[in-house]
């Protein structure tokens, strides 16, 4: 996998990264798996401009959303359906039909996972897979321990998820759903690409475990160095805990797609 270190903005690093490779695609539709989360908010405005100047559609792209609260209603705020249409459906000319999230309010959850995988696979698989990371290191809402082939199942949210997201809930962790549907990290790792984005301290030890240390399920993140097209983008902040040894490696390495980047190929 890459690790690129930038001092741009990571959402319009990002979206230009989307915009190339939509250009460059060689079958319709094109199919990217999606993200929330405040790391990803510049990179929803800044897809929304790209399509409002004319140099990109959303009209051949088919969605498909990494996780959704259990319980939550769409025009909840919280919602990630709530999310997704404010920061982009809403902003795009996607059409509804393209748009997959999985439903928190469906009766029946378990039944509602297996048709979800069974879409992705309709739909050809998913071409390229954005994500952020959770400070514990989760990947949608896989949280630790879980299975490098895990599926779309229903998952009880760890503690230190439902702090980190209490920001979104009054500051109250029980405010926080205890539960959430998710893509599995099998899911997530059968797609032809994936980019992940992580910006800030916070997610300082997750960047690190997962440049520095051993491929664990205790960290969901070091799953991306299994697969043969992943790239992770940081800014400085978040690449703070990379060991000195790592950074002079970094520093001896080549330039990104903008040219005062910092790249490292880790095998
Ligand atoms: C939630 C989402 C994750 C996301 C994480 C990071 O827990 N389920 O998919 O990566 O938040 O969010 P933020 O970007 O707000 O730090």
């Amino acid at each position: 996998m890459k690790l690129i270190i930038t001092k741009h903005n990571l959402g319009l690093w990002a979206a230009s990264y989307i915009r190339a490779r939509w250009t460059a695609r060689t079958k319709d539709p094109f199919v990217l798996g999606l993200p929330t989360g405040g790391t990803v908010v510049d990179m929803y405005a800044a897809l929304a401009a790209l399509v409002k100047n004319g140099k990109m559609s959303f009209k051949n792209i088919v969605t498909f959303n990494m996780d959704e609260y259990v319980g939550l209603a769409p025009d909840n705020e919280q919602s990630y359906h709530y999310y997704m249409k404010h920061h982009l459906f809403d902003q795009v000319d996607i059409s509804p039909r393209n748009i997959h999230i999985l439903d928190g309010q469906a009766e029946d959850l378990t039944g509602q996972c297996a048709a979800y995988e069974e879409a992705i696979k309709q739909a050809g698989g998913v071409d390229l897979f954005l994500g952020g990371v959770g400070r514990n290191g989760h990947l949608a809402f896989n949280e630790p321990n879980s299975p490098f082939d895990s599926r779309t199942r229903v998952m009880e949210l760890t503690e230190s998820t439902r702090q980190a997201n209490a920001r979104f809930f009054h500051n109250d962790p029980f405010q926080v759903p205890a539960k959430a549907l998710t893509v599995g990290i099998g899911t997530v790792l059968e797609s032809r690409e994936l980019l992940f984005l992580a910006s800030g301290r916070q997610k300082a030890e997750a960047v690190a475990r997962l440049a520095q240390g051993p491929i664990t399920e205790k960290w969901p993140i070091t799953a991306l160095k299994t697969h043969p097209r992943a790239t992770l983008l940081v800014d400085p902040e978040a690449a703070s805990a990379l060991t000195a040894d790592m950074k002079e490696q970094i520093g001896q390495t080549r330039p990104a797609q903008n040219s005062q980047d910092l790249i490292l190929t880790i095998e």
